[in-house]
């Protein structure tokens, strides 16, 4: 059995999203160990009201460990299932080495397991942290081929801007009511990492399509990279691409393109990070599979 942590000085603190002191101070963890700013979801609708934080703190109330999870229903093979996402998982370096983050995880598995959660899911570049707790990795396949053909007249589309109010109140409409964009594997909500990824990365660009669909992609000359869309219904591929109007030469799509009216041969992923899940529902996957980079957490 693991030894108990070395917790000499700190304090265990859950749930304290509500105290704007201790918000900041995960803030300055995740900036200080991955350069990421979270704050930045302040300007859209906050953290997520769902998350499950738990993390020690100093006398001076500096973090110095955290380990959160959060509610991240999905659909897997068409089926609504209720998944707990794990996220900024971050151990201070003078503080490493002691037990921390094992009971971190311990405390948040134990508290998605007695909510009911049927599934657990993280991304992750040290896949052995948490095969020891059952986590398989599930490879992630991109999409790709030629742009389809287009057919009938281009449907409207208009550039989002994340410094527009006006946008980001639409943005969040959609998000709300959005349709999953893949029956095969697709998460149900989650418009704070659709959100705080399309500022981390300035390449990504927003577009409402058809005036009800938000389309997240990126053109790098040759391709287009769809990575997600968002709307009560999903558009087929072919008035998305040519909504977007880019003459490109080649399509990859980074969710399963099962309700986009396209099917193309999968090709594995190279991404820096592994897609881990634990828990029966992972067993119906029914096909490769891609967790949309707009869901990424
Ligand atoms: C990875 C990290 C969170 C570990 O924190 P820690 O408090 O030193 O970890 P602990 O002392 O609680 O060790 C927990 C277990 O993880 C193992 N472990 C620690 N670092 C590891 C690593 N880089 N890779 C694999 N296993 C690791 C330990 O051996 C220990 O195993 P045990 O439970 O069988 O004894 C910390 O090094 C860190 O913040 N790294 C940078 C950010 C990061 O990578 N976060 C994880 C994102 S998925």
């Amino acid at each position: 059995m693991a030894s108990k942590p070395d917790t000499e000085g700190l304090f265990l603190r859950q749930d304290y999203f509500g105290d704007p002191s201790a918000w900041s101070a995960l803030v300055d963890l995740l900036q200080d160990t991955f350069s990421i700013d979270i704050s930045l979801q302040d300007q859209f609708c906050g953290p997520d009201p769902s998350s499950m934080p738990f993390g020690y703190f100093d006398e001076t109330g500096r973090c110095v460990a955290n380990f959160s999870a959060f509610s991240m229903p999905l659909v897997i093979n068409g089926r609504l299932v209720r998944a707990a996402g794990y996220q900024s998982g971050a151990v201070r370096p003078e503080w490493r080495g002691r037990g921390l983050y094992r009971d971190l995880m311990q405390r948040a598995f134990a508290r998605t397991k007695a909510e009911g959660f049927e599934l657990d899911i993280l991304l992750t570049d040290k896949p052995a942290l948490y095969e020891r707790y059952g986590f398989r990795t599930f490879p992630q396949y991109v999409f790709a081929g030629p742009p389809p053909e287009t057919a009938g007249p281009l449907p409207p589309a208009r550039r989002l801007s994340l410094q527009d109010p006006g946008d980001l109140r639409l943005l969040k409409t959609l998000l709300q009511n959005r349709a999953p964009v893949s029956r095969r594997f697709a998460v149900v909500g989650q418009m704070e990492m659709f959100h705080l990824n399309a500022c981390f990365d300035p390449d990504i660009r927003l577009t409402l399509v058809a005036d009800t669909t938000v389309v997240a992609w990126k053109f790098d000359g040759g391709t287009l990279r769809l990575l997600d869309a968002a709307g009560p219904a999903i558009l087929p591929l072919a008035a998305i691409s040519s909504a977007l109007d880019l003459r490109s030469e080649r399509i990859e799509v980074c969710f399963p393109p099962d309700r986009l009216d396209w099917d193309r041969t999968p090709a594995p992923y190279q991404g820096y990070t592994s897609l881990m899940m634990r828990g029966d529902a992972a067993d119906h996957i029914d096909g490769p599979i891609m967790l949309s980079p707009m869901a990424e957490f």
